[in-house]
């Protein structure tokens, strides 16, 4: 099970710091399975001591390694606190930073090819949840063209934008039928996540899903209290 913090812009490097310690602390002294990854704003990157269970990762990256890209981290950025799991394709970076299918699929590449543990996050806005199913499927498997399936280190988190930060995610019988359906269209192993308001009221119902290998939080991440509880309850399902 995968249980992924996505900071987004809250936090920074110093609170990010106190979070961290205050995350390693708790796990030191409980024992779990999870993969815990957090992924906290650029400036807050920061290496993470070879003895803890928690990996950093990048919420974003260029597909480069240096050159003229203002205001953009590229892999010397993130070589330097020996980042090398990242987030790709999430809606906030879909619509508010008109990233595009295009332009997502060369992030992968590059990801891939540096062996990068990825999460590529992909969601139907509400017109589309609207027009059924089918639409539904369609329009996800289209946020993975160019996206090379055969990849060790590929995890792909669905998130339906609908749900994201607004306090109510998606049922667990909606998330369950996409779940399943990208798990017979998909390589059958690649591990899917939920993410879109998870909480501490939500979270077992969802992680207990068969197809469900975890989840990416937003919001309920943002208090190092909270996720260390979201951790719990996800390790109450495996014991
Ligand atoms: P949320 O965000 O938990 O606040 O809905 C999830 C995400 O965008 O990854």
């Amino acid at each position: 099970m995968i249980v992924a913090a996505n900071f987004k812009l809250n936090h920074t490097r110093k609170t990010t710091t106190q979070y961290l310690e205050a995350l390693n602390f708790f796990l030191d002294s409980y024992e779990h399975s999870c993969d815990i990854r957090v992924y906290p704003p650029s400036s807050a990157l920061q290496e993470i001591k070879p003895f803890t269970d928690v990996t950093i990762g990048a919420q974003n990256f260029y597909p480069s390694n240096g050159g003229a890209f203002t205001g953009e981290i590229g892999e010397a950025q993130l070589e330097e606190f020996n980042i090398k799991s990242v987030l790709i394709g999430h809606s906030e970076r879909r619509t508010l930073l008109k990233e595009n299918q295009d332009f997502i699929a060369k992030k992968y590449e590059y990801a891939a090819s540096k062996d990068w543990d990825i999460i590529y996050c992909i969601g139907e806005p509400q017109e589309v949840r609207n027009l059924g199913f089918e639409t539904i499927l369609e329009y996800l498997l289209a946020q993975l063209d160019g996206i090379d399936l055969n990849n060790e280190k590929l995890v792909i988190a669905y998130e339906p934008i609908w749900a994201i930060g607004s306090g109510k995610s998606a049922q667990t019988k909606d998330i369950k039928q996409v779940l399943d359906a990208l798990k017979n269209e998909l390589r059958f192993n690649i591990p899917l996540l939920y993410g879109g308001s998870v909480n501490l009221q939500n979270v077992v119902q969802i992680a207990s899903l068969s197809s469900c290998d975890g989840v990416l939080v937003g919001s309920a991440s943002c208090e190092v209290s909270t996720f260390c509880d979201l951790i719990k309850k996800i390790e109450s399902i495996i014991k």
